[in-house]
């Protein structure tokens, strides 16, 4: 037979994976194969595979009369809107999707090229974790996973897609990538499950509520994106990429609007409400001031005291973070602090300029904070803004409050542009604390000691909860119309695009973990 009818087919026999059966229990399941994920994912015909030859050489358990083509992953190369990506997709209909020696060398050869030629690395998940019948051997093959998962951190943009079970020592790879995906129903993730937990917890919990998509995306904010079905997710990690670079040395892309530079947002100059107790939407500030409203959430239900995601300003990418008011109040707590922290070492890594909108009261009080640690956890914000030397332009809308009006990109740790709304109150702290610390005795004193609380705090208020003691310091670059605040960010951005800093030489930080 002619060489390449047999290449054909073995391709076509590759192509079925598993087989047709485990195909259809796939499909049974709600969920899709190896290869109809990337399709979905990738540009029509834009997909080059490599290693489809490769074979196990396991001889355990009767394993050397199973050697699939493939071994259960499928890598290769393809573009998302026409750039290049590499991808791996596990083939749960081969052996499970269990990775082995030779399916985590499949993945380690992408991971490689990707790094080589500096292009996003998306790996779709769907595995019941090491290939049992390979032992400490397949264990191997995730450590070196996880290896050039560290090592390409902060090179290439690194995207973890959970279609279904990730389990053990497995959930560490994803873990250390930048984004995670995952679908409501068909895909968990976590390092023992519920038999496990039973026998030494004795709590009784399902799959779907110890480790699926809406816990992640909730409870430990593992998860930054989740969807109803495959088909979803897979239009969001598209999605995603369109902000990215596809490696830190290369140039952001950009993305058209006819969203004019120069449109004012009338909305804005009436959306903070009189009380300063009252809150308001951040996120409506956001969609106002971005390019055609279009804003990429990440981890939109955990931590919804703060807002981070992606946008453009003037068809440029920007990664956002703002304070909700609407949730907490805006607090920074331990949860708000990492999600945020975790964002801007995100946007820094990759040259994505940061616009922060504050409007915080401060940090949380209570036991549960402290002795969780919101000490180290709220320097992890802290310490990520520090070190970020990409364009930061902060506009304070309203409170920006103690420790965490330092923290939220404030002039002092090299913000390049801060900007005020007239509703500002940048202060040590709110005027009924203020007041009860320094006229204690004299509130005590008075005749009628609430009418007194009243004029002294009506005299703090007026006297520090504004932006104009910040901006006589040169702490505030303007004080500007909150209709305005979409032309005066747009402006801050250009001048900053040839901004050059540096942080002094060493080997690396060392951020409070
Ligand atoms: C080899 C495996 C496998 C594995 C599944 N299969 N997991 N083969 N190694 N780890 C095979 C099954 O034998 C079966 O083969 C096929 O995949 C489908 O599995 P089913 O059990 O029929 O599917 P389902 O009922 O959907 O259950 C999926 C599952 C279950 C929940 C993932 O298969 C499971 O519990 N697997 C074992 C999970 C596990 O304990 N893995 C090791 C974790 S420790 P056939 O031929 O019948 O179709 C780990 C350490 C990593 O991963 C450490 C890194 C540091």
């Amino acid at each position: 037979m002619d060489r390449l009818a047999v290449v054909e087919q073995l391709r076509q026999q590759a192509y079925l994976g598993g087989g047709k059966d485990r195909i259809e229990a796939q499909h049974r399941r709600g969920k899709l194969t190896a290869r109809e994920r990337l399709q979905l994912l990738l540009d029509e015909g834009s997909f080059e595979e490599i290693d489809l030859f490769v074979r196990h050489h396991s001889t355990e358990f009767g394993l050397d009369k199973r050697r699939p083509l493939g071994d259960g992953v499928v890598t290769g190369v393809g573009k998302i809107d026409g750039r290049t990506v590499c991808v791996f997709s596990q083939d749960f209909t081969v052996f499970g999707g269990s990775l082995s020696e030779a399916h985590a060398r499949k993945i380690c050869k992408i991971m490689d090229l990707a790094m080589k030629i500096g292009a996003p690395m998306i790996g779709l998940n769907d595995s019941g974790g090491a290939r049992i019948q390979e032992g400490v051997v397949s264990l191997g093959g995730y450590a070196d996973i996880f290896l050039r998962n560290t090592l390409a951190s902060g090179v290439i943009p690194q995207i973890s897609v959970i279609l279904g079970p990730c389990a053990g020592g497995a959930v560490y790879s994803p873990a250390i990538t930048d984004f995670i995906f995952m679908v409501r129903g068909t895909s968990y993730m976590f390092v023992t499950g519920p038999n496990v937990v039973k026998t030494v917890t004795h709590e009784e919990v399902t799959f779907e509520e110890l480790g699926g998509a809406d816990t992640h995306a909730t409870k430990s904010g593992v998860a930054h994106v989740v969807a109803d079905d495959e088909v979803t997710c897979l239009r969001q990690v598209r999605a995603l990429l369109r902000y990215l670079p596809s490696n830190n040395a290369d140039p952001l892309p950009t993305l058209p609007t006819r969203d004019r530079p120069d449109r004012e947002s009338p909305l804005l100059d009436f959306i903070v409400p009189d009380h300063p107790g009252k809150p308001y939407d951040m996120k409506q500030v956001i969609y106002e001031v971005v390019d055609e409203g279009e804003f990429f959430e990440i981890q939109p239900d955990f931590a919804p005291n703060i807002i981070t995601g992606f946008a453009t300003l003037d068809g440029k990418p920007i990664g956002i973070v703002a304070n909700q008011p609407m949730v907490l109040a805006g607090v920074l707590d331990i949860h708000s602090s990492t999600k945020a922290a975790r964002f801007v070492r995100f946007c820094d890594a990759f040259n994505i300029p940061l616009v922060v909108f504050v409007d915080v009261p401060g940090f949380m009080p209570g036991t549960d904070q402290e002795w969780g640690g919101i000490i180290r956890h709220g320097a992890k914000l802290l310490y990520a803004f520090c070190e970020a030397t990409v364009p930061k332009v902060t506009v304070i809308t309203r409170k920006a409050y103690g420790g965490a009006y330092d923290v939220m990109n404030s002039k002092h740790i090299r913000g390049d542009f801060n900007f005020a709304w007239p509703t500002a109150e940048i202060a040590v702290m709110g005027a009924k604390g203020a007041v009860e610390i320094l006229f204690r005795k004299e509130i005590a004193a008075a005749e009628d000691p609430e009418q007194r609380m009243k004029e002294l705090e009506a005299e703090y208020t007026e006297r520090f909860c504004n932006p104009f003691k910040a901006a006589e310091y040169g702490y505030i670059d303007d004080i500007i119309a909150p209709r305005r605040t979409r032309p005066f960010l747009i402006r801050a951005l250009r001048v900053l695009e040839t901004k050059v800093d540096h942080n002094p030489r060493k080997k690396h930080g060392n951020i409070p973990l």
